[in-house]
């Protein structure tokens, strides 16, 4: 019995969500967790045959590159599920690395990248390709889709970033909140969040401290209709623990909250989350 098994991290979106969907700058960042599938050879139709990630809409996205025949999928996650930290573009990284793997070779980033464009559409609408991009590179990349075209850069950081997540729990869905935000057709504010995320790539690459541009950001993210009493009261908490700023990551809707936080102020921005009832933790990146 053969079996292939390969993982890819999650992510956070550090500045433009919802902006990159129409062309503008976005900066994100892999994080140290992972989703793992293993690709088990099997008679008759392919299929999961155990999944971390309850969505009735997973297997018609693996169906998407998986072949009809022949294997059973086993998905494993450590990346909170749909939460906006991107368990799906790490499942679709994951499932089209195994695929190769079962051919004998490596996955190229630009077989990834395009691939991957398949499962993310069934699992997403209309995805920028932020997600399974900086999923499959696994650094922090500033990211824009132009006329189709990706425009990806990696970012050395000078210094690690420290973030505390605080996870509400279930985030509602990406396409639904990127629908809502078409329709709603906020122009003025997502060149903002574009503007932003340049700035917030520029002060990752000199070493300083992203912080109030997230908080900038995140007011934004509220303007655009995204945000949710409870992101907006975890942002609140967590600047008054002492991060230096805190925005959602992702959709929205629900999802998570990031702050930027140092050695002195984490413990406390982690106790703040917990006493508003939510699951904290801390993640680096860069
Ligand atoms: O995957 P999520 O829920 O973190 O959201 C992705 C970010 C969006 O900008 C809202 C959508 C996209 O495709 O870029």
């Amino acid at each position: 019995m053969s079996l292939y098994t390969r993982s890819a991290p999650g992510k956070v979106i550090l500045s433009g969500e919802h902006a990159v969907v129409y062309g503008y700058r976005a900066v994100a960042a892999a994080v140290s967790l992972t989703t793992t599938v293993t690709l088990r050879e099997r008679a008759g139709a392919s299929g999961i045959e155990e999944s971390a990630i309850r969505d009735d809409r997973v297997w018609p996205a693996l169906a998407t590159v998986v072949p009809p025949e022949g294997l059973g999928v086993t998905i494993r996650s450590e990346v909170p599920v749909g939460c906006g930290m991107g368990s799906s573009a790490a499942l679709t990284v994951a499932t089209l690395r195994a695929l190769a793997a079962r051919e004998g070779r490596e996955a190229s980033f630009d077989e990834l990248y395009t691939r991957g464009f398949l499962p993310e559409r069934v699992l997403h609408g209309t995805p920028s390709g932020v997600d399974h991009a900086v999923s499959a590179l696994g650094c922090v990349v500033v990211y824009r889709r132009d006329a189709g075209q990706p425009q990806i850069t990696a970012l050395t950081l000078p210094r690690r970033l420290r973030l505390v997540v605080a996870d509400t729990g279930r985030g509602a869905d990406t396409a639904t909140m990127v629908a809502g935000v078409r329709e709603r057709g906020p122009h003025g504010a997502l060149r903002s969040i574009g503007a932003l995320a340049e700035m917030v790539a520029a002060h990752l690459q000199r070493g300083e401290d992203p912080g109030p541009l997230f908080t900038e950001n995140h007011a934004l993210l509220r303007r655009i209709g995204v945000s949710t009493p409870q992101l907006d009261e975890a942002c609140r908490r967590m600047v008054a623990a002492g991060a230096s700023g805190a925005k959602l990551a992702g959709a929205g809707g629900g999802g998570v909250a990031i702050a930027a936080v140092d050695s002195d102020s984490e413990l406390n921005v982690l106790e703040a989350v917990r006493a508003v009832g939510l699951r904290g933790f801390a993640v680096s990146v860069g």
